[in-house]
């Protein structure tokens, strides 16, 4: 059985999907929740193009044990130097630099406007400047699958004789199809000699929707490290999803002979915190994690289950992390009990978050009778993530609203280190609400999205609300969570705007170039 290596591009690639920023301290959690997924490498960044990049590749890699730890640089010495300096701190062997450069004539002849032999020349030069200051270097030929095949294999040869020790063949633009690309990678087994001394990554782009399948047939001809993201989130129609190609492969382990070392029950745990941060929803019938993915609709389909499992089932819902709600904790629970089951789902906080994760936990158990590991998830969550600085918080909230009472809001904020009150209506309760934010704290932003769902199920659920808001060019994603909808609301308006005050604290750090 072959070991596939899980490289995980969700904080670099992954955050190139139209507006899913994240904050370092968003990006640090999510690191934490792929090391306990299992998987090999996160690529944590891009060192050069933010501030925000490379402080989140230093953090990560001095917070987070396991995985490699990787940061992208064109193949260009600024960018290698900054990746270096990102990733000096890092133990030896858990550091990586991946550099690219493009190799199709498309791109070498209307971007970059220079020869093959210009872009080889370079590829290996930084591929040597990448190996003379960290021993693990990716290199990928950007747009590898509209590059001529022997040149391809040409620029494979060299970069692996320079020292990079994976090679990743990159679908740029999605273009590739499966019977193709496993021709590929077979053309470059059997066309460079030395590519044993390397292993062959593959990194997908889903524009035909085809990226998970390229990517087991890149398995088939012999690709040992996959690039995906969690929820395949990514640049346009996004990358591979991490977990269809981790439960294709452990499904299909007798078709591959191959398999992964990820902890697939981490997988809907890792798909929630994305949503959660990105605020980007998954489709009901996204294959793993939709929330339709594991629901049986037909009769037919339901007999048969009830009767054997294995007539409908090809996957269990608890491989994933699904049906593994268990009531844990109630009103009497300790802070005992409830270190331990935090611990127990891999939570470790330091003593200021235990404590506060605990006071909203006895908060939670006063308005809600049971309580789940995703309420618990949910608690810690919004531990870390008030980890933003607060200029913006609800004081008080009261609503009144009926089928007929025209609905109005008397909302008491605190704002800065003064407390200001102010009662509006709206054309409902949560309209009300938001006029009464906006009119406390005179923000010039704009609602662009409202989403709201259900954590766990029950009439005393806790309901999630995501907003995201938009004001000059910045654009920034709240979240909220409570048992009462209206509540949530407005906390997730609050932490928009106060993700928003951050931001423009910071500056604006655009990204270049890619
Ligand atoms: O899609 C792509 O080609 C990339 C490279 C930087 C690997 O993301
Ligand atoms: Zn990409």
């Amino acid at each position: 059985m072959r070991r596939i290596r899980i490289f995980d591009t969700t904080l670099r690639d992954g955050e190139q999907s139209p507006g899913a920023s994240m904050n370092v301290d968003e990006k640090v959690q999510v690191a934490r929740q792929l090391a306990r997924l299992g998987v090999d490498v996160i690529e944590a960044g891009f060192a050069i193009s933010s501030e925000g990049d490379f402080e989140s590749i230093k953090r990560i890699g001095a917070e987070v044990d396991g995985p490699v730890i990787a940061s992208l640089a064109r193949a260009k010495e600024a960018d290698i130097k900054k990746a270096w300096e990102a990733l000096r701190d890092i133990k030896e062997s858990k550091r990586r630099i991946h550099t690219f450069h493009s190799t199709s004539d498309i791109h070498l002849k209307h971007q970059f406007r220079i020869s093959r032999e210009e872009a080889l020349k370079r590829s290996v030069q930084m591929v040597g400047l990448a190996r003379s200051l960290v021993n693990d270097v990716e290199f990928s030929p950007m747009d590898a699958t509209r590059t001529e095949l022997p040149y391809l294999a040409e620029v494979v040869g060299a970069v692996i004789a320079a020292g990079a020790s994976t090679v990743n063949i990159p679908d740029t633009v999605g273009y590739t199809v499966p019977a193709e690309f496993f021709e590929i990678i077979k053309y470059l087994f059997n066309h460079v000699p030395n590519i044993a001394d390397a292993v062959i990554s593959v990194h997908c782009h889903n524009d035909l929707g085809l990226a998970v399948a390229n990517s087991l047939a890149a398995v088939s001809a012999g690709a040992g490290q996959v690039e995906c993201t969690i929820n395949g989130i990514g640049e346009r129609a996004g990358n591979c999803s991490m977990e269809e190609i981790v439960m294709a492969l452990r499904t299909r382990k007798d078709f591959f002979q191959a398999d992964t070392s990820v902890h697939s029950e981490e997988i809907m745990r890792s798909s929630r915190l994305i949503t959660k941060i990105t605020g980007i929803s998954v489709q009901p019938n996204k294959a793993i994690v939709g929330a339709n993915a594991f629901a049986h609709e037909s009769g037919i389909h339901q007999d048969g289950l009830l009767k054997e499992k294995a007539t409908y089932e090809i996957m269990r819902p608890e491989s994933v992390g699904l049906g593994s709600t268990r009531l844990v904790l109630g009103k009497h629970s300790g802070r005992h009990a409830f270190r331990t089951r935090l611990q127990e789902l891999g939570y470790s906080l330091p003593e200021e978050g235990m404590e506060s994760a605990f006071q909203r936990f006895k908060r939670l158990a006063d308005q809600k009778k049971d309580i789940y590991d995703e309420d618990l998830e949910v608690l810690v969550s919004e531990t870390e993530l008030s980890k933003t600085p607060e200029i913006y918080s609800v004081l008080e909230l009261h609503i009144s609203s009926g089928t007929s009472e025209a609905p109005t809001a008397r909302l008491k904020m605190k704002i800065g280190e003064a407390a200001a009150e102010h009662t509006s209506g709206g054309d409902g309760p949560v309209d009300a609400t938001y006029k009464a934010i906006a009119a406390l704290t005179r923000t010039g932003s704009t609602l662009q999205k409202f989403e709201v769902k259900s954590i766990t199920g029950g009439m005393d659920a806790i309901g999630e609300v995501f907003v995201t808001l938009e004001e000059d060019g910045r654009t920034v994603r709240g979240q909220g969570a409570d048992t009462d909808i209206i509540v949530a609301a407005a906390k997730a308006y609050v932490n928009a705007l106060n993700k928003l005050a951050a931001k423009k604290a910071q500056g604006n750090q655009l990204r270049s170039e890619l």
